[in-house]
């Protein structure tokens, strides 16, 4: 396949067989046919004995790819790791409705985590911080000694922020932010270093006491942006015209605004999305949530992280803006043979371009929900996949899934024990049938 003429565009990817399914992304991403054996459960147990401890086994998850995205004129099959049904297939049909309105716009704004110095016992906090300022070209200098490494590769140092507690139960504190490019490392390890090499520094500077030295999960200096826009025609659904449906999206996002409640919820589809393309490429999806909900909260009320609008064209048009500290190098992305794979079936080149993608796969899966929400109800889509996870538990094997599910969903019956007759009978006529 041609490299970067190729599209995401793939109706009927779901239609496929698994055997397929991987085919076609093998032949996408290039991938040898050990890579995409590694695609199938490819942790090996030594592996998982040293990455944690007490290890006694592994736990997989579904990893499953979002077709049809377009986000900065590029082509992208999103890999996705997530136990939830639903998510991919309605990622996936929002990227084909974004599409129709050209795709996403992404932007990856700033590449600085926040490492926190947290100093105590100071005499007085105005000259405490005064010293600090003075001293902050030989602070940011003493940083990228340390991480000469990331200098080299474009990252370093990029300034302090002087943040003031006159007043904490424990007293007054003052704590010191290191900014730092860790440029495409999430840069956890990186910056935790520099906060603790950092600290006999403050300590000698200020005067006082360190005691806390690690990152800030809030990295507002690394957030990412993403926008597009539907023709408002194409929302068209169920009999309910495009112009309602743009509406109801509308009242539904207007709730999330104004209420924690409803921005709860709301986020949490977004993070649906956001989560699954983390855990596919070895990411920490915790880091994302909480830099996503602390983001959410950041004028003392909770609200939602996307905004929905029409366009002047009367087009229905979202964007999103959150922190995605994510890396394309360390932790698990490469050394998790499954996560390498997925980067290698993302094709990401930076940091930041994963962070655009995950954006704009945030914005997607909003809209997915938020239109399901202001059509015909998420339920519908919910039961039928519902309704395999519980043949599946009911004992069904793979040629047997769909049938129970299929019965189940028409009977409006779907229980573990309906599943179990189901299989029984259907077990037993296909024995008759055999004799
Ligand atoms: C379910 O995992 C996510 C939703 O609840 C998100 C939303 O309500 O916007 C459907």
């Amino acid at each position: 396949m041609a490299e970067r003429h190729r599209t995401s565009e793939m109706s009927g990817f779901y239609t496929l067989d698994m055997a397929q399914r991987r085919r076609l992304v093998q032949e996408w991403a290039n991938l040898s046919d050990e890579e995409t054996a590694a695609l199938e459960a490819s942790l090996p147990l030594e592996h998982a004995d040293k990455m944690i401890e007490n290890v006694v086994g592994r736990c997989a998850l579904p990893l499953g790819i979002a077709t049809h995205f377009l986000v900065n004129g590029v082509d992208y099959l999103v890999p996705m790791a997530i136990e939830e049904p639903s998510v991919v297939a309605g990622v996936s049909f929002a990227a084909k409705l974004f599409r129709q309105g050209g795709g996403f716009q992404a932007q990856a704004l700033g590449r600085e985590m926040i490492g926190q110095i947290q100093v105590l016992d100071v005499a007085d906090l105005d000259e405490a911080e005064r010293a600090v300022r003075q001293a902050e070209p030989r602070i940011l200098r003493h940083a990228d000694f340390l991480q000469s490494g990331l200098v080299a590769r474009g990252g370093g140092a990029r300034g302090l922020e002087i943040r003031r507690f006159p007043e904490s139960p424990v007293g007054p504190m003052l704590v010191v932010h290191l900014l730092f490019d860790t440029v495409d490392a999430m840069g956890a390890n990186a910056i935790n270093t520099l906060a603790e090499g950092l600290a006999p520094m403050i300590e000698e500077i200020t005067g006082g006491r360190v005691n806390l030295r690690i990152l800030s999960n809030l990295t507002d200096r690394r957030m990412a942006r993403a926008e597009g826009r539907i023709p408002v025609q194409a929302l068209a659904r169920y009999g309910v015209s495009g112009e309602e449906v743009a509406q109801r999206i509308l009242e539904a996002a207007a709730l999330a605004e104004v209420d924690p409640y409803r921005a709860a919820t709301h986020n949490k589809g977004i993070m649906n999305g956001v989560d699954a393309v983390a855990l596919a490429t070895g990411n920490d999806w915790r880091t994302l949530e909480a830099g996503a909900h602390a983001y959410a909260a950041r004028s003392g009320r909770y609200t939602s992280l996307s905004r929905w609008w029409r366009t002047e064209t009367g087009d229905l048009a979202g964007s999103l803006e959150m922190p995605l500290a994510v890396g394309i190098v360390g932790g698990a992305t490469r050394s998790h043979p499954t996560a390498r794979v997925a980067l290698k079936i993302l094709g990401v080149q930076t940091a930041s371009q994963l962070a655009e993608v995950m954006a704009a796969v945030g914005l997607a899966q909003n809209f997915a929900a938020l239109r399901a929400l202001a059509t015909e109800g998420i339920q519908r889509g919910h039961m039928a996949l519902h309704a395999r996870q519980i043949a599946i538990a009911a004992g069904a094997q793979p040629d047997e899934v769909d049938i129970i599910a299929d019965r189940m969903v028409a009977e409006n019956n779907i229980r573990p024990q309906r599943a179990e007759e189901i299989l029984r009978l259907l077990r037993t006529h296909s024995e008759n049938a055999d004799s």
